[in-house]
């Protein structure tokens, strides 16, 4: 079921992901990007995702060929041809609406056309598409190479054949696909960002320092991560921004906490930026 001709839209930490699956599952794959400096940067990182893979063992073809089944284009023509595009566009409205006018434009009337949002709304993301039937959320998880999970988001308008086409090529990338109904956060941002946003206000109050939090969860309940651990891995900006989202759809219970905020503010992103719940000293 894996299409032979794949688009991605945004090649980013997980549009290059995204274009890593496709190419290791043996499809030919189309990213497009803004500009030429970053389809350079695109390129590389597909590139290095593919290395990495031959390196540990887990990609069985040449990873040069593998390689060479990609293609980073900064013209959204380059789409013509796929069957399925996904976008991984950065979380904003109207830069998403504006991939998929360009998509739209050039790809087959039965292509399916997928979004990786972590929280826009699918219903008010297909407000913005032609052909809504064949629009449903692809949301992948970072990092896409290790990730087992695919949550498969449904609209309202979404033809059920479009999520069976969507399911079976999630199964044969190896992934699991979980399919959701369009709701605040899908099922897994909005377990996740809860469970995070309880464990920054046990922070906040003083009941246990971020180890011991993670400690409870991880040995307690068997987590493979703890959920300071995670936030710091995800990036605590983006779970602010999650967080702000399902406070405005779903009420108080999201409402971020204070010292969330704080550290956003103070530049203490998690991982990425070298300090959050946790020092990194490898960013
Ligand atoms: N990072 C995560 O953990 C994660 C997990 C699941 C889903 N998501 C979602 O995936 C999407 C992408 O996130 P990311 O973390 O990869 O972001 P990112 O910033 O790493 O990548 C976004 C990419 O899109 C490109 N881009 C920007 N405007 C463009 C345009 N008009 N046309 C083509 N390309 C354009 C940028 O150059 C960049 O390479 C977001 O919707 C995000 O919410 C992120």
């Amino acid at each position: 079921m894996i299409p032979s001709r794949v688009g991605v839209i945004g090649g980013g930490r997980m549009g290059a992901g995204i274009a890593h699956a496709f190419v290791c599952a043996g499809a030919q794959v189309v990213v497009v990007e803004r500009d030429a400096a970053a389809q350079d940067a695109a390129a590389a990182r597909v590139r290095e995702m593919v290395e990495r893979s031959a390196a540990r063992g887990t990609l069985d073809r040449d990873p040069g060929e593998v390689a060479a089944s990609v293609t980073v284009a900064v013209d959204a023509a380059a789409l013509a041809g796929c069957s399925l595009v996904v976008e991984a566009v950065p979380e904003d409205r109207a830069l998403k609406a504006d991939a998929f006018a360009r998509a739209e434009a050039v790809i087959d009337p039965d292509a399916v056309l997928a979004s990786n949002t972590s929280s826009i709304s699918i219903d008010a993301l297909a407000g913005s598409v032609r052909h809504p039937e064949r629009f449903c959320g692809m949301h992948f998880f970072n990092p896409v190479p290790s990730s087992k999970l695919v949550e498969v988001v449904t609209g309202a308008a979404t033809d059920p054949a479009v999520v069976d086409r969507v399911r079976a090529v999630v199964e044969d990338l190896g992934k699991t696909a979980v399919v959701v109904r369009d709701a605040p956060g899908f099922a897994s941002s909005r377990l996740g960002v809860a469970l995070g946003l309880e464990a920054i206000r046990m922070v906040e109050e003083g009941v246990a320092g971020p180890a011991d939090i993670d400690a409870a969860m991880e040995l307690g309940y068997g987590h493979p991560m703890g959920p300071l651990r995670t936030t710091d891995i995800v990036g605590l900006d983006v779970r602010l921004g999650i967080a702000e989202e399902l406070h405005a759809r779903l009420g108080e219970r999201f409402a971020p906490p204070e010292l969330l905020r704080r550290m956003v503010a103070d530049g203490h992103l998690g991982r990425k930026s070298g300090r959050g719940f946790y020092e990194w000293s490898q960013r």
